[in-house]
């Protein structure tokens, strides 16, 4: 076993040399690719020129003009040191890389086969060395020139910035590129394909005239009308929200079938995974739908929050993937209703974010060291660094947060930084802004105590917190912790008073005074909009929660009540359900009118791996889908007279994209799936029904969804029809997959058989993520010796073919150690086994965090 290095913040020293100028020029040849670069270096500081490159065969080299012998310099796995270096170093290297074998998806690489291959680059976080030998660190900002030389087959050839050559080289041909920002390497990108492309234009604030292209193949052009009409949005969004507009005469975007994460800002030429940027209703549902618009934002708000201003160092990552996460929800919730975007959000930070808090793998927004950087793009960093800055902006308000940003821009555009930095441009207007690091530095979810005391009139909110102590990390300590708080007469339901309270010692209360209670005991609402990532755990009775789904005048706050109390019900600290399911009953028929996706997302119930985190000892997973199994019948058997008449209440209409009519789609999936469990007389035929007049693939795949957990007699005909009509569609053949996977009826064995298939393709990161994340997600099955044994299978092969791929499934192992001792023991054998013959740093980092758990 190999102990990788660890990098650590502290060791952070600014770069040796500058780099005022790349020229590149890439070849593409049949089986290898040629890269020749010359970079214009300048000396800082005192030191060695330094430069990394990994998987680089080194064919020639000159400094300044003069070629390069062996004694000149020193080359191993990682890096090449230039000696004696002058403080003004013209570096040319001559490399040879192997793009068409290269199965990590990062560097240059070959993606899809035959006619459809292409050649694409990721270089987030430290690709670029897999390119050519570079100072690849976000601290070095350079002008690059970019020629991109390849077979005529490949007509379309791109990089950053604006074309300014184009030239014909017989059976060959190239193409420059000239990015006049200067930027670091990790945002440098160059595609090698035969693509399509959609053209529009956007003309900014400022005036200037923008090309917008979207690269697909032939057969999917057509589904690159939702990205267009996003990116368009979100221009006018940048611009109308924080000032920033678009620098650059053209922004391209190129979907690749062979993606590791969604989608990569590179500077005016992101790269897509084609999952996050096609999409029409009739081939993806709306969910995907959403994201793709949600992506293709999050990338184009990059361009300030990221590349404009961008990260000294990787420890640095939430400086702009928080920002530009918590950008984005913005933008979201200006296009449905800000109830459900934060819905939406909070229950996927507390499925995800806090269940990877509470785990081995638990770090701070911003972590003190690192093996591999890769595996460090997790939802800490992603979800609850957006938390921060929403906490920031919200006790900022609207406008002093504008002119916090306004400041981070005017002082630091072109520059690479920190979260000091960022934290103090924020706090011109407000100093408290600056406790906020703490909550950079300190991993764990805080939990929030509280109740309160009413006294005549007056009512005490008493509030505490407590984080815990992840070892290896200094004993926590106290966080400012905005608890957004309000009052409700405890009849009429009025509000009485509302206030932000900030919570930042360890205890602390909070008084109201003058309230007219006339001896009402009132309802008191907290962690309103979830005004913090914390645990709440406060004294409500259930009767006080029912009323909140009443009173309160926010959705969010209805669905947050509605959570707590069936929180309650599966952890067994109650049993009354009839309150949880009259309160439905009396709330739905309205909603259904006036918000049919808050109606849907009352019935949300917690994942079971969400529900597990309230074990830290003998987390029984039977157990828990027994509760959470019993829940869902119960809703449903209690709701029985009723279910049938709102499914039908909503019949199918023709497809709209509105956000009403996407809420009565996810609202009729849920209803389905209630009425199939209810049992209802002629709810097959429903389901049948359902899928054959569908409009659109939301309504088709939850009737197949729906078809396959209830073992519906024609669920195999109605899967091999899908297959059949979308056999030519990659994404929908995923969708295939997951939605037979995730079924709990279907087993271990049968999703084995799943992974067997010939369409089952290794290479692709989409369709390994359908099998493996849906086993992930029913801990019944992947705690057994069977779903292990096939688990770990797989991330033995994934981590040879792609590293980075392989640890975020392993990721998802991570409280293994709070399973009883038999299953504890079987997840420890294979974690050791596993130790013992992976190859990346990736999978060895996290294997050795969890086993030290
Ligand atoms: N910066 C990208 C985004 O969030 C993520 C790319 C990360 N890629 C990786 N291989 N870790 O938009
Ligand atoms: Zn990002």
């Amino acid at each position: 076993m190999t102990t990788p290095n660890k990098v650590y913040l502290k060791d952070y020293t600014p770069p040796v040399f500058c780099v005022k100028k790349v020229d590149l020029d890439i070849r593409l040849y049949e089986d290898h690719a040629i890269v020749d670069a010359t970079l214009t270096m300048k000396r800082l500081h005192e030191g060695l020129l330094v430069l990394f490159g990994r998987k680089l065969e080194l064919q020639a080299i000159e400094l300044n003009g003069k070629v390069l012998s062996g004694s000149d310099y020193t080359l191993d796995e990682e890096q090449l040191i230039i000696h004696h270096a002058p403080d003004d170093a013209i570096v040319r290297t001559l490399v040879k890389i192997i793009p068409h074998t290269n199965t990590e998806l990062e560097g240059l690489y070959q993606a899809g086969t035959g006619m459809d291959a292409m050649f694409v680059t990721q270089c987030e976080p430290e690709g670029f060395r897999k390119i050519t030998f570079y100072p690849d660190r976000p601290d070095v900002l350079a002008e690059f020139i970019t020629r991109v030389e390849a077979d005529k087959k490949y007509p379309t050839l791109l990089a950053n910035g604006n074309l300014i050559e184009k030239g014909d080289l017989g059976d060959r041909h190239f193409a420059i590129w000239h990015d006049p920002t200067l930027k670091p390497s990790y945002l440098f990108a160059c595609v090698i394909a035969n693509l399509d492309v959609m053209q529009d234009t956007y003309t900014t604030c400022e005036g200037r005239e923008v090309l917008l292209e979207i690269y697909a193949t032939k057969q999917d052009l057509d589904k690159c009308h939702v990205a267009m009409q996003a990116l368009k949005d979100s221009m006018k969004w940048d611009e109308d929200n924080y000032g920033c507009a678009y620098d650059l005469d053209r922004y391209m975007i190129v979907a690749t079938g062979q993606f590791n994460m969604g989608a990569m800002e590179n500077k005016g030429l992101n790269i897509f995974n084609t999952s996050c940027v096609l999409a029409t209703p009739q081939t993806a549902t709306d969910e995907s739908i959403f994201r793709v618009k949600l992506v293709v934002a999050h990338e184009y708000f990059h361009n300030w929050t990221g590349n404009r201003v961008t990260c000294r160092d990787w420890f640095q990552l939430c400086l702009k993937e928080g920002l530009t996460v918590f950008r984005e929800q913005g933008f979201s919730g200006d296009f449905r209703s800000k109830a459900v975007q934060r819905i939406e959000d909070v229950a996927f930070l507390k499925a995800h974010q806090f269940t990877e808090d509470a785990g081995p793998l638990a770090h701070p927004v911003r972590p003190e060291s690192f093996v591999e950087i890769n595996n460090f793009y997790t939802m800490t960093i992603y979800e609850k660094g957006a938390e921060i800055v929403r906490m920031i902006a919200n006790l900022l308000g609207r406008e002093k947060y504008r002119q916090g940003t306004d400041e981070y821009f005017r002082r630091h555009d072109g520059q690479a930084v920190t979260i000091e930095d960022f934290l103090s441009a924020l706090s011109i207007g407000d100093e408290r802004v600056l406790d906020f690091l703490a909550w950079y530095r300190q991993p764990g979810t805080p939990e929030v105590f509280g109740g309160f005391d009413i006294n005549g009139n007056q009512v005490t909110i008493n509030l505490s917190q407590k984080t815990r102590h992840v070892a290896g990390f200094d004993a926590p300590t106290a966080l400012p912790i905005p608890v957004d708080t309000a009052i409700f007469d405890g009849e009429s339901g009025e509000l009485l008073a509302q206030k932000m309270l900030l919570l930042n010692k360890d205890a602390d209360s909070f008084v109201f005074e003058d309230l007219p209670l006339n001896g009402v005991r009132p309802v008191i609402s907290v962690l309103r909009n979830f005004s913090a990532p914390v645990k709440l755990n406060f004294e409500y009775s259930n009767e006080d929660l029912m009323k909140l789904v009443a009173f309160e005048t926010e959705g969010f706050n209805r669905w947050q009540a509605v959570q707590t109390l069936i929180n309650r019900l599966l952890l067994g600290e109650s049993d009354d359900l009839s309150l949880l399911t009259d309160t439905l009953r009396t709330v739905i028929p309205t909603l259904m009118q006036d918000d049919p996706m808050l109606a849907a997302r009352l019935f949300d119930i917690p994942s079971e791996q969400e529900l597990a985190m309230a074990y830290e000892v003998n987390y029984d997973p039977s157990f828990v889908k027994a509760k959470r199994d019993e829940l869902k019948k119960g809703i449903a058997a209690a709701l029985s007279e009723v279910v049938g008449g709102w499914y039908q209440a909503l019949p199918i209409v023709p497809y709209e994209d509105t956000p009403k009519a996407r809420g009565q789609r996810l609202l009729r999936n849920v209803l389905l799936n209630l009425a199939l469990a209810a049992d209802l007389p002629q709810v097959k035929s429903w389901a049948y029904q359902q899928y054959d007049d569908a409009s659109c693939m939301s309504e088709r795949l939850g009737a197949l969804s729906a078809m396959i957990s209830f073992n519906l007699e024609k669920a195999d005909v109605y899967v091999a029809d899908f297959y059949d009509k979308f056999r030519d569609e990659e994404l929908v053949i995923d969708s295939w997959f997951a939605v037979q996977a995730r079924a709990d009826v279907r087993d271990v064995a049968f999703i084995k058989s799943l992974m067997m298939r010939d369409d089952y393709d290794w290479n692709v990161p989409n369709r390994v993520r359908t099998t493996l994340n849906a086993l992930a997600a029913k801990p019944t099955q992947l705690w057994s010796e069977e779903g292990l044994t096939l688990y770990f299978d797989a991330l033995a092969r994934l981590d040879a073919i792609n590293p980075t791929v392989a640890s975020r499934v392993l990721s998802q192992l991570g409280r293994w150690y709070t399973l009883d001792e038999s299953r504890k023991a079987i997840v420890k054998e294979k974690l050791i086994a596993l130790q013992g013959v992976a190859k990346s740093k990736n999978v060895l980092e996290f294997v050795n965090n969890m086993l030290n758990a």
